[in-house]
């Protein structure tokens, strides 16, 4: 491949990029074709160099970590922050940069009424809502074509969205019916910060329900599939990176697995990042985290009771590539007009 004469590339900086879903962001970006880093945050770690709290990106690159307050203005800014940063410095970020990704829950969600439902306070930014584009491409591919301003995915909301999306697209499920969702989650879900649930001892091992009814993500599922009877329960699992999606739901008419099949072909062909995972044998027959780790694939598949019209959809991430960096690094390559999958060819690992 021909490289990008250095000043035609795109100056990005990373905001909170000490964070796991900063360092995968710095990972992709420092291998992108189109794009330098110019600028990388971190208040903790200011002075030292990325690779310090990076150890993957040794040798790679002498970016050295700057103290949030020292930004300068670029090209595009990724936005990685605890939940409410983003909204809470939204204009300095803008006047800072014309492209803004976020990876946040921040503006995730059109509606500030439903954001104070879920999230227990008043949107600190709330006319900021309608100018961010849902970041998850596989819905919203056009619109982020011309956007400045794209959102971040929740990953386990993106598991069960790109689960659900198939069937939901085909009109396969019966919307009377509770749909309800199982997503089992690794410990990288959680941030760099340590706390008293990821000490080692209580970790490791672990097969611990996390949140059995009133996820947040819950609400994003609802903005983007349309239904209003989704169920999540959220289990947290012996892995560090991984999302897997396990949706129960009812056919709304008698079908065969062919009509399945119809409706996963249909969006997987539109989907570079997509891939149906259903094979008769072999030890990966369907969708698995662990060969995703660190690529930006999401893999769906599921498996039809005929007897009963039960449909399982199975989706597997890895929650902080397809479920936040590598979703966000493909909104910014439609945002500005680069091949969509640039930067995040790496397919995965196996064995694991
Ligand atoms: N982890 C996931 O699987 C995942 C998936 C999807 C979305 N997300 C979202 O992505 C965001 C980042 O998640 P993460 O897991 O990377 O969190 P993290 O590991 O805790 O990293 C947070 C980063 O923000 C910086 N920071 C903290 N307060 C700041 C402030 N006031 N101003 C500027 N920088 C600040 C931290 O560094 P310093 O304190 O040194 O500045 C650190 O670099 C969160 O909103 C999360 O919900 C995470």
């Amino acid at each position: 491949m021909e490289s990008t004469p250095a000043n035609t590339l795109l100056r990005v900086g990373i905001v909170g990029a000490s964070g796991y879903v900063g360092g995968e962001l710095l990972r992709l970006l420092l291998g992108h074709p189109h794009v330098t880093v110019v600028q990388a945050t971190s208040g903790r770690n200011a002075g030292r160099y990325v690779y310090q709290a990076h150890p993957n990106l040794r040798g790679l690159t002498k970016l050295q970590f700057i103290h949030p307050d020292n930004l300068e203005a670029c090209d595009a800014l990724f936005l990685a922050l605890p939940h409410g940063e983003a909204a809470r410095a939204i204009e300095r970020y803008a006047a800072l940069a014309p492209r803004l990704i976020d990876c946040s829950a921040d503006f995730r969600l059109r509606d500030s009424a439903v954001y104070r439902r879920w999230y227990g306070s008043d949107h600190p930014a709330p006319d900021w809502l309608e100018r961010f584009v849902y970041g998850l491409p596989e819905v919203n591919r056009e619109a982020l074509r011309s956007a400045h301003y794209a959102s971040g995915v929740g990953c386990n909301a993106t598991a069960t969205n790109l689960a659900l999306l198939p069937l939901v697209q085909a009109g396969l499920v019966d919307t009377n019916q509770p749909i309800l969702v199982e997503i089992k989650v690794g410990s990288s879900e959680g941030g760099a910060a340590a706390s008293d649930s990821s000490h080692h001892p209580e970790r490791a091992g672990a097969v611990r329900s996390f949140a059995p009814v009133g996820h947040r993500h819950t609400a994003e599922v609802e903005q983007i599939t349309g239904l209003t009877n989704v169920h999540l329960s959220i289990t947290s699992v012996e892995l560090v990176r991984g999302a897997l999606a396990t949706v129960q739901a009812f056919a709304a008419r008698p079908i065969a697995e062919k009509d399945l099949w119809q409706a996963f072909r249909a969006f997987a062909r539109e989907q570079p990042f997509v891939r149906i995972a259903k094979e008769r044998t072999g030890i990966y027959r369907y969708p698995e985290p662990k060969i995703l780790a660190g690529g930006n694939y999401a893999d769906i598949g599921f498996a039809l009771d005929v007897d009963t019209g039960r449909i399982v959809s199975i989706c597997a991430i890895d929650n902080l590539m397809k479920g936040a960096s590598g979703s966000a690094v493909q909104c910014m390559n439609l945002m500005c007009g680069f091949a969509e999958t640039a930067g995040l060819e790496f397919p995965g690992l196996h064995p694991v």
